[in-house]
């Protein structure tokens, strides 16, 4: 079904790569530029957004194995997540229940305890409470009332979901609207994680437009990989989450054959946002690899940060395939944080002083016209309307 969705969309890119058109906006938008930098719009983006909707936290590769964590700072709140040993993911908040000392450092590893490094209270992969250490002198206390804070977690398509509020009720399956089916293409399940690499960057929404626009492509990449890019893109929507499609022709040799005829490693290529704050996008260099771009907001409005988390479908054997991996990764971390995030951090200076109110989005960069209209509507629903924003299609 899902393959068959993708068909039809490389259809619809190449319709239009034959007719030399896009995917067009209705009109041109208009973003207040006060909206990346206003000290209470950013607040209100953090608590309203990062804290009510599910996050992506990790890969279901980064924790392959039975016993395997990962510790994280999502958006300020420290997470732990673990592999349990009935083989699914628990999601906590990373915080001892005795005085609330960070339980584990950031990182992942394997570990089937967890002992506090402050008093040695030592919890189970499962969240309890399990020894306190010198439980005689410390007095008496119910050890099952003192399990680790859970959140709402889903492993859906090798990927998991969290979500940062302990008291969140919102369906995780629900806000994907559909688009795990799409994801699960991939295949990331059995993938594997080669390696995590970070970088400072802008205003996360600065940097976000960054992943919804192909316009850039020959222009800003143009002396790195955009050069014979042309700046086209058809977006595809599931709830908020976006796909980047590209007008062409190159689908020409598979019209007409059957679904499995179609490659599907060449359906998934283009760009794969999952809102609000990540983008998976495919390369080559060393074997099949995608780069995971979680993006988080710093502690204030002109600060982000990324983690480039980039899985393989195969580790690489060879000293040439490791050397051509390497490569490859070195280079979109140069290619992000010299080429996007430096354009995005000298932009956002421009911003706030008041030369103009607003920026633009063009009717060629629906994404982006997507991506903060969806902002917004989230930011403006209380929590009994938050449900109702997302449905499947
Ligand atoms: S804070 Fe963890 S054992 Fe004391
Ligand atoms: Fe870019």
């Amino acid at each position: 079904m899902s393959k068959a969705k993708l068909i039809e969309l490389a259809l619809k890119d190449l319709q239009h790569g034959r007719n030399g058109t896009m995917d067009l906006a209705d009109d041109v938008y208009k973003v207040p530029v006060e909206k990346y930098y206003d000290p209470e719009r950013f607040a209100a983006e953090k608590e309203k957004i990062f804290r009510r909707l599910p996050l992506l936290l990790g890969a279901s590769a980064e924790l392959p194995e039975v016993g395997s964590y990962k510790a994280l700072d999502a958006a300020g709140v420290q997470v732990l997540l673990t592999r349990n040993r009935n083989h699914e993911i628990k999601a906590f908040v990373n915080m001892c229940t005795h005085r609330g000392a960070r339980l584990v450092d950031n990182g992942s590893g394997t570990a089937h305890k967890f002992t506090c490094p402050y008093h040695a209270w030592t919890f189970s992969p499962d969240g309890d409470l399990v020894a306190i250490y010198t439980a005689d002198d410390f007095g008496d206390i119910d050890k099952s009332c003192y399990g680790l804070t859970e959140l709402p977690v889903l492993e859906r398509a090798g990927l998991i979901w969290g979500t940062l509020n302990p008291q969140s009720t919102l369906d995780i399956e629900q806000f994907l609207s559909g688009y795990d089916a799409m994801l699960d293409q991939f295949g990331f399940a059995d993938w594997h994680h080669y390696k995590t690499q970070v970088l400072e960057g802008p205003n996360w929404k600065i940097a976000y437009d960054g992943y919804l626009d192909y316009y850039h492509l020959p222009i800003l990449h143009g002396r790195s990989f955009g050069t014979d890019m042309h700046n086209q893109a058809n977006f595809y929507s599931w709830g908020p989450h976006t796909h980047l499609g590209r007008p062409g022709t190159h689908m020409e040799e598979w019209e007409g054959k059957a679904e499995e005829d179609w490659p599907t490693d060449q359906l998934l290529m283009g760009v794969w946002t999952i809102f609000p704050h990540v983008s998976i996008a495919s390369f080559d260099g060393g074997g099949r690899s995608v780069m995971i771009s979680q993006l988080f907001p710093g502690e204030t409005p002109e600060t982000s940060r990324t983690n480039q988390i980039f899985l393989m479908e195969k580790l690489p054997e060879t000293d040439e395939d490791k050397q051509a991996a390497e490569q490859q990764f070195d280079f979109l971390k140069f290619v992000v944080a010299e080429e996007d995030y430096a354009t995005g951090l000298a932009l956002q200076k421009n911003l706030p002083v008041g030369a103009r109110d607003h920026i633009l989005f063009g009717r060629n960069e629906a994404g982006g016209q997507r991506f903060h209209r969806w902002v917004d509507a989230i930011i403006a629903a209380d929590d009994d309307a938050l449900p109702g924003l997302f449905q499947e299609n």
